[in-house]
């Protein structure tokens, strides 16, 4: 078992397999960043997988395909497939803009992914291609589809934004509900990245706007979700990532490897420790040492929850694996 400096059991890797991007989303990565991480200086599927193994051999249990948009990277379906034959009851999902998953839900399946979480802004066509700058929602609605279909199970995430598409929360509430998808709706994580433009949406202001349309009772924490639950008098159940909110660190659970091998203890600073070397030299006792070094410093609390509501993390969601 993994347990980090605070007495917290982490058991969930994030693992970054690119951070390129097809999107320029307004909160996240609205301009292409100077230059890209070489594409020699990442570490292969292979490499990535050898410290996948180490983590589940220390007590992973879930493990979540990241990026910038992980489907940019090719033959993600056999890294799927390396670490879902590993150890098949590890909890395997993704995280995706969407775009491409139409021709790629299949094949991920067949590889063994569980689950997948799929950005979702806006379903009107103009507000979608101005928070990704890019005209995206056809497609992302087809990827949705086709990975309903081949049978993966499916969440969506929602980031609301002030001016942009806070009037249509409670439509992208609906469809989620009618298609009886799970939605989180999550407050903005400041970062100098995003457009200083970029005003989000707290949770009692999300509420408020779901209130108008919907009663719903606030649900215990569940487990290490970053989610806070609401459930409607009809039982579908809605969640708000409030990363502002000071207990929000409190159950955490998670740790992250970017797509260059660096371990990233927590998503707003800028601390971290590379695994590269250690994993290219096979040196699987270093690489373990690395892991439980990071963890026990990993921070008790992210910056964001502080009394200072100015706080800005330095990196963008596409660095960190989100
Ligand atoms: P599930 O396994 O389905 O619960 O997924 P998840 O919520 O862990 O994964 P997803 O990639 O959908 O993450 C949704 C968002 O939760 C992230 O992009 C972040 O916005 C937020 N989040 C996840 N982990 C952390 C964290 O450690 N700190 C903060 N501040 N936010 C986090
Ligand atoms: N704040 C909140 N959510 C963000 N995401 C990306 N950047 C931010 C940010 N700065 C969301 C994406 C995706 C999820 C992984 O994180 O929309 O759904
Ligand atoms: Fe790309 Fe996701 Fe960042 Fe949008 S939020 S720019 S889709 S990595």
């Amino acid at each position: 078992m993994l347990i980090d400096g605070h007495g917290r059991t982490v058991d969930y890797l994030r693992v970054s397999v690119t951070e390129r991007c097809n999107f320029r989303c307004q909160y996240c990565m609205p301009e292409k960043p100077f230059s890209w991480v070489p594409k020699e200086e990442l570490l292969t599927y292979e490499e990535l997988f050898e410290f996948i193994k180490v983590g589940i051999d220390e007590g992973i249990k879930k493990v979540r395909i990241t990026g910038g948009e992980p489907l940019l990277r090719e033959g993600l379906e056999n890294f799927v497939e390396m670490i879902s034959s590993y150890k098949n009851d590890i909890d395997l999902a993704l995280t995706t803009n969407g775009f491409l998953l139409e021709h790629a839900a299949g094949k991920l399946k067949d590889a063994g992914l569980r689950r997948i979480n799929i950005s979702l802004d806006s379903l009107k066509e103009d507000v979608a291609a101005k928070i990704a700058q890019k005209n995206v929602l056809k497609k992302v609605l087809k990827g949705i589809e086709t990975a309903h279909k081949v049978g993966l199970k499916i969440k969506i995430n929602c980031v609301p934004m002030k001016g942009i598409n806070d009037t249509e929360l409670v439509d992208i509430l609906n469809f989620c509900k009618e298609k009886g998808f799970p939605i989180r709706f999550i407050e903005y994580m400041e970062n100098s990245h995003a457009k200083n433009t970029a005003k989000g949406l707290n949770s009692e202001e999300i509420q408020e706007l779901i209130r108008k349309s919907y009663s719903f009772q606030k649900q215990e924490r569940e487990g290490s979700s970053p989610s806070q639950n609401y459930k409607l008098d009809d039982g579908y159940v809605f969640g708000i990532i409030e990363p502002h909110k000071d207990d929000f660190c409190s159950t955490c659970n998670r740790i992250r490897l970017t797509a260059s091998g660096v371990l990233i203890p927590c998503l707003y600073y800028e601390d971290s420790k590379s695994i590269k070397e250690a994993i290219k030299e096979g040196n699987i006792k270093k690489a373990a040492a690395i892991l439980k070094e990071v963890l026990a410093n990993k921070p008790e609390k992210n910056k964001w929850s502080s009394e200072d509501s100015n706080e800005t993390s330095t990196r963008a969601f596409y660095e960190t694996g989100g």
